[in-house]
């Protein structure tokens, strides 16, 4: 595990931007899985910028709520390609993600492990870190899936992703479609990137806890090469600090 302790928000994400810069000009044809939400914003902000060549990189999305199409603006696609994907030269064939509006929920979650498998895995996966310890929409609970699955969202999840449905908690759907921690956990590379007090109780639990679905993040420490890119606000519930 290597850890990355940097003084503020603006320092993870100039991490987080050198990562994921290097690994794109290192591997060109790289397949990218990435996360949403406010953590990644400047990452993405970053990156529209850095010059790099995305026409050959490939990339999964971590999540999408259920019910939603793509162009929702409540939508984890539609966040992508407001931040993100319109801005760089990625071929929208190589942009990977699970429709919330699928027909049948279970065959889209199937397609989309065999979409991945068939990318040869994910090589770099980034994960943001829910208040609650979740990672994607794997929440914490009784027990974990491994495969991509639907899950019901906690409240405290659905109140945290409020902004984009016009602060209406009740406006967020009640679930989503995610990867599981199979993919989480097989992905060649996993980079956390957690910043501010909020998160301060999760990335304790995250890092020194036991390995428990009571934390989902909390199973990367299983991980042979997670990085975690964390500033000073973040780890400042950890008991060494
Ligand atoms: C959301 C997403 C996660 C994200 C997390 C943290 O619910 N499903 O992938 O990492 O919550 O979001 P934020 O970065 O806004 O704190």
């Amino acid at each position: 595990m290597t850890l990355h302790l940097v003084d503020d928000h603006d320092a993870a994400t100039a991490c987080v931007t050198t990562l994921v810069s290097s690994a794109i000009r290192a591997t060109p044809s790289l397949v990218l899985g990435l996360p949403t939400g406010r953590t990644p914003m400047g990452l993405y902000r970053a990156l529209r910028t850095a010059g790099l060549d995305w026409s050959r990189v490939r990339t999964f999305n971590l999540d999408e709520f259920a019910t939603l199409t793509p162009d929702h603006p409540g939508s984890f696609r539609a966040f992508m390609d407001e931040h993100l994907f319109r801005h760089v030269n990625l071929a929208p064939a190589s942009i990977g993600f699970l429709r919330g509006d699928a027909a049948d929920d279970a065959a889209e979650c199937a397609r989309y492990e065999v979409a991945i498998a068939a990318a040869g895995g994910i090589d770099l996966l980034l994960v943001g870190l829910g208040g609650n310890g979740h990672i994607g929409f794997n929440e914490p609970g009784e027990s974990l899936r491994a495969e991509t699955h639907v899950v019901p969202l906690h409240e405290s999840t659905r109140r945290a992703n409020a902004e984009r449905f016009g602060g209406d908690w009740r406006a967020v759907p009640a679930s989503a479609l995610t990867m599981g921690m199979r993919q989480v956990l097989s992905a060649r590379r996993v980079v956390m990137m957690a910043t501010g007090a909020s998160k301060a109780e999760a990335v304790a639990a995250m890092l020194d806890g036991p390995l428990t679905t009571r934390c989902p993040a909390s199973w990367l420490q299983a991980h042979p090469d997670a990085t975690f890119v964390l500033d000073r606000a973040a780890v400042s519930a950890r008991r060494a600090g």
